[in-house]
């Protein structure tokens, strides 16, 4: 699929006020750091559309961009950023928690992971907490130019194992790298199939 247009449309903490219309829409979520922001840019060619920060916690709100002026992509803050105060923590698990909840649109998340990293705890109850309340997603490892190509695959192996202790099946994944513009192609792809279905 080409990317021939991407457009910020709004940012809130309130899911009650994301866009009314119902096109459908992909939200990417994972912790802090992690390169969501990135590849939001990455996929639609677009240097700086969402807001990235070499420090964590530069996402804070829902960010709807509208793309092809057909479907959304969303950009959500990161969870895990230890210098977040506990009751910002609890507004923020609580919007996030209602956006995946309440919105009808989403048609998939994407819960990005960083490749260099063994599967950690924080990660694994998202994805659980994901499969408890039915909300579809994808894996997306990002920071994929960090390793080398034998090393990527040792890490995805050691991620599935980890992940089939518990689910019945390794979702579905992608390997990515913003930088390098690595898997654009293969998501933009997935995301068009969903969308014609
Ligand atoms: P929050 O909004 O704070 O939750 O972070 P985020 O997940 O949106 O991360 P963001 O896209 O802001 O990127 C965080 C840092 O990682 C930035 O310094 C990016 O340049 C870097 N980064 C993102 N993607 C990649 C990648 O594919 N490769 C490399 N090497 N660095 C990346
Ligand atoms: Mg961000």
């Amino acid at each position: 699929m080409e990317i021939k247009s991407a457009e910020f449309v709004m940012s809130n903490s309130d899911v009650a006020k994301c866009p009314k219309n119902l096109l459908p829409e992909y939200a990417f979520i994972g912790r802090s750091n992690v390169g969501k922001s990135s590849l939001i840019n990455m996929l639609t060619n677009r240097k700086s559309l969402a807001k990235t920060s070499g420090r964590p916690g530069k996402t804070q709100l829902i960010n709807h961009f509208l793309i092809n002026k057909n479907w959304h992509l969303v950009d959500l803050p990161g969870y895990g950023y230890a210098r977040v105060s506990k009751s910002s923590k609890k507004t923020f698990q609580k919007f996030i928690t209602d956006y995946f909840n309440q919105r009808e649109q989403l048609v998939s998340a994407f819960v990005l992971v960083d490749i260099r990293h063994k599967p950690q705890p924080i990660d694994l109850d998202f994805m659980a907490w994901m499969g408890e309340n039915g909300i579809p997603f994808s894996i997306i490892f990002t920071k994929a130019d960090k390793l080398k190509p034998q090393a990527i695959l040792n890490h995805v192996a050691d991620y599935s194992a980890v992940l089939l202790e518990t689910w019945e099946a390794m979702p579905n994944y992608f390997i990515t790298s913003s930088s390098k513009e690595v898997g654009k192609d293969q998501l933009l792809k997935y995301i068009h199939d969903l969308n014609e279905n």
